[in-house]
């Protein structure tokens, strides 16, 4: 951790009901007091005006926008609307919408794009796979990930939001990174914005996603440039979660 504030962002993916959500609405806010960091919680699509209900929208997150504007693409939700409903923020490139839905590092960066032309934050996700981590390649395919998004909103844009690392390994998986090999990571995500724009890199919130738990929190939050988490799994218990947003001051 760092000078810069903590952010710590709940993905539910496609979890969650209105009861639900409800039940953890209540759990979060008796349960919050004192916390420090930034707070984001990014819920299905449909969610939204929920917590929106419930939260200052600096604290409301989607899990993905469209790349298009409006018109006819049946199924998409635009930036616009998204921010018209009182959204602060939104993931992008999350790796289950690359895996699933073929998102390219183009597709990924015009999307952070369309969010930062609506007024949305990008969290904007980055992580390599097994596979590649095996091939002795993941740095350098996080640099290309990292490239295309810096190509096209530049290091001020993605300030404005967040980068996430999340390997792929490490999701939901109960295979957390180490702090250390995480640190690692980070540090190099960092100085690659930092070669182009050093005030924004040392600005940047870098967080980490990936079977973060209560216990693993601390020693992961505890390095340098690791500024909070996504937290996926976790983030479904309301006090989970309340622990993990604590971690970020121990
Ligand atoms: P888990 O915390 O369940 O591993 O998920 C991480 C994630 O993908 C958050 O976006």
């Amino acid at each position: 951790m760092s000078e810069r504030r903590a952010l710590v962002a709940a993905n539910w993916k496609m979890n969650g009901s209105r009861a639900a959500n409800d039940a953890w609405l209540t759990e979060f806010a008796a349960g919050s007091d004192g916390i420090t960091c930034e707070v984001v919680v990014c819920s299905p699509y449909v969610y939204v005006p929920q917590l929106r209900d419930r939260l200052a929208a600096d604290h409301v997150g989607a899990q993905d926008v469209s790349a298009n504007l409006a018109g006819a693409f049946t199924g998409d939700v635009s930036a616009e609307m998204l921010r018209d409903v009182g959204c602060g923020w939104v993931i992008v490139g999350h790796s289950e919408r690359r895996q699933w839905h073929h998102e390219t590092d183009e597709m990924v960066a015009l999307k952070t794009e369309r969010a930062l032309q609506a007024g949305l934050r990008p969290l904007v996700c980055v992580g390599e796979t097994l596979q590649q981590r095996e091939a002795g390649q993941p740095l350098a395919v996080l640099s290309s990930q990292l490239a295309a998004i810096l190509q096209r909103v530049g290091a001020d844009g993605l300030l404005r939001g967040g980068l996430a690392y999340e390997p792929v390994w490490a999701i939901g998986t109960g295979r957390t990174a180490t702090p250390q090999q995480t640190q690692e990571v980070h540090a190099a995500l960092r100085a690659q914005v930092h070669q182009g724009a050093p005030g924004p890199a040392n600005a940047l919130r870098i967080v980490y996603g990936g079977s973060v738990k209560p216990g693993n929190a601390p020693e992961l939050f505890a390095q340098p440039d690791i500024d909070g988490g996504l937290i996926g799994g976790a983030s479904l218990v309301a006090a989970d979660f309340v622990a993990i947003c604590r971690a970020t001051t121990v």
